[in-house]
């Protein structure tokens, strides 16, 4: 098995095998980063950032510099021809002819599996808006792999921005894949999305335990927890305690890794952009990390930091942000020479399959199905010229579709058979997406509407049973 010429769009895209065996080319590195200069000679890396960034992308192309290869680079859509109505995949076709590998960041979710699909050379997500960021992944999970040697059965707790951080969405599904128990803090408003949860436990077969966050917890000044996740792999002693008892358990064993983030205000529709998500966020400092439960925690942010994080903990040996920043350097270095295959690395079979797969049906008619994340790059103006919207069927009952693009749900409400009406439009009938039908429908013959007009624009007509309910409401 090898890693040349593939491309990290999510975290998925390496097997636990792939990502241990990473992990041991960036140790040989970091033993020797300056000599390395030969190992891509002759290579170029275009560097795309259409997004603040300092040390994704500094530390992306210091490694490409390490390694002797050469950078070509575009940071502002509005310096390239994307200003001018370009679409992503004819940038992508176009770069993928100057460059051996291309790095990209860019504010639309999705957006960097696009550009992936397009450019014909390998294609690295270094963030794709508040969907994926595989590398920071790979960075933190070196970083608790160094200083704790396993990640199996840790217990680490995620604290801030779940919903739109990118990094804590990739850092989940691998922390789940290698086995530790994954804490929730509270964050009202600001919760994991439900696609990254229904991974969690469809496709990494995991135990999701919601608990109620108590008042009476927070005043003893016992860790508050929210949920907590818990992997086949992981011992589930904890989870079969009460709540209370978990609490109490936490105290005596330890929480192993605080992982923090910022608020990430500039993915907040406006409306959320309101004092009171920054009021109730949650600050680590010196006074939290008295607490017993964080003796041998280490604590970590994929930085940039702002209000969340206090400067008085920089001199504490608990933290571990700089040196997590440091390792970004080794660890793109192996990802690039690993992708442009100047360097190999023997993976068994074995090592390199995938655990989590599921093979879900795919939905991809064109019946007006859309996806509902305005950032999602299938809704760009520029990008629907040449992008279907596709779907993973990923629930029937409620029916759930999970946009091929960025992971999103959508629950859309209609159905109907594409066997059953022939040509004859008396049996052209839409039925309801929660009726008896659902489990009826083959999956290769369900096609689904959002709305009853959309139906009715497809030429079906509405079933009996939803006219009897319309007259009855
Ligand atoms: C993160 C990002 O860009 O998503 N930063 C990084 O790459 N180190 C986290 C953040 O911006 O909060």
């Amino acid at each position: 098995m090898s890693l040349t010429g593939r491309s990290l769009v999510s975290i998925d895209d390496l097997s636990n095998g792939e990502i241990e065996a990473l992990f041991s080319v960036a140790d040989k590195m970091s033993d020797s980063l300056s000599n390395q200069s030969g190992v891509c000679q002759g290579k170029i890396m275009a560097s795309l950032f259409f997004e603040p960034s300092t040390r994704t992308r500094l530390s992306f192309e210091a490694a490409m510099l390490r390694l002797g290869g050469r950078i070509i680079t575009a940071v502002e859509v509005g310096a390239t021809s994307l200003a001018k109505g370009e679409s992503l995949a004819d940038m992508a076709r176009v770069v993928g002819s100057y460059a051996d590998i291309i790095v990209i960041r860019h504010p639309w979710e999705g957006a960097a599996r696009v550009v992936a699909d397009y450019a014909g050379i390998p294609v690295i997500n270094a963030g794709d808006g508040g969907h994926e960021h595989p590398t920071q992944a790979l960075c933190d999970l070196y970083t608790i792999k160094k200083e704790r040697r396993t990640i199996e059965g840790l217990k680490i707790a995620l604290f801030g921005d779940l919903r739109y951080g990118r990094a804590v969405h990739s850092l989940t599904y691998a922390l789940a894949r290698f086995g530790a128990i994954i804490l929730f803090p509270p964050s009202p408003g600001l919760e994991m999305p439900e696609h990254v949860l229904r991974k969690l436990t469809t496709e990494y077969k995991g135990k999701l335990i919601r608990l109620e966050a108590r008042d009476q917890e927070v005043k003893k000044g016992l860790f508050p927890l929210d949920a907590m996740y818990v992997t086949p792999s992981s011992s589930h002693q904890l989870a079969m305690l009460p709540d209370i008892s978990i609490q109490i358990e936490l105290k005596k064993t330890g929480i192993d890794t605080l992982y923090v983030m910022r608020l990430q205000k500039e993915r907040h529709a406006p409306a959320e952009e309101g004092q009171e998500l920054k009021k109730n966020y949650p600050v680590v400092d010196k006074k939290l990390l008295k607490g017993k439960e964080f003796k041998g925690t280490i604590v970590m942010h994929p930085l940039p930091r702002v209000d969340e994080l206090a400067y008085e903990l920089d001199a504490d040996p608990r933290s571990m942000y700089f040196k997590q920043a440091a390792r970004g350097v080794p660890i793109r270095m192996a990802l690039i020479a690993l992708l442009l295959g100047t360097k190999e690395i023997t993976i068994s079979k074995e090592a390199a399959s995938f655990v989590q797969k599921v093979d879900y049906p795919i939905y991809d008619r064109d019946s007006g199905v859309r996806c509902l994340n305005s950032n999602c790059v299938s809704n760009q103006e520029t990008e629907t010229r040449y992008i279907k919207p596709e779907f993973k069927i990923v629930s029937l009952e409620p029916l759930t579709l999970g946009c091929l693009y960025c992971e999103r749900e959508v629950h859309p409400q209609y159905i109907a058979s594409s066997e059953w009406h022939q040509g004859m439009l008396e049996t052209k009938k839409y039925h309801s997406a929660d009726s008896h039908w659902i489990r009826k429908i083959k999956p290769e013959n369900l096609i689904i509407f959002d709305s009853e007009s959309e139906a009715g624009a497809h030429g079906f007509k509405p079933s009996s049973y939803i006219t009897a309910h319309r007259r009855g409401r």
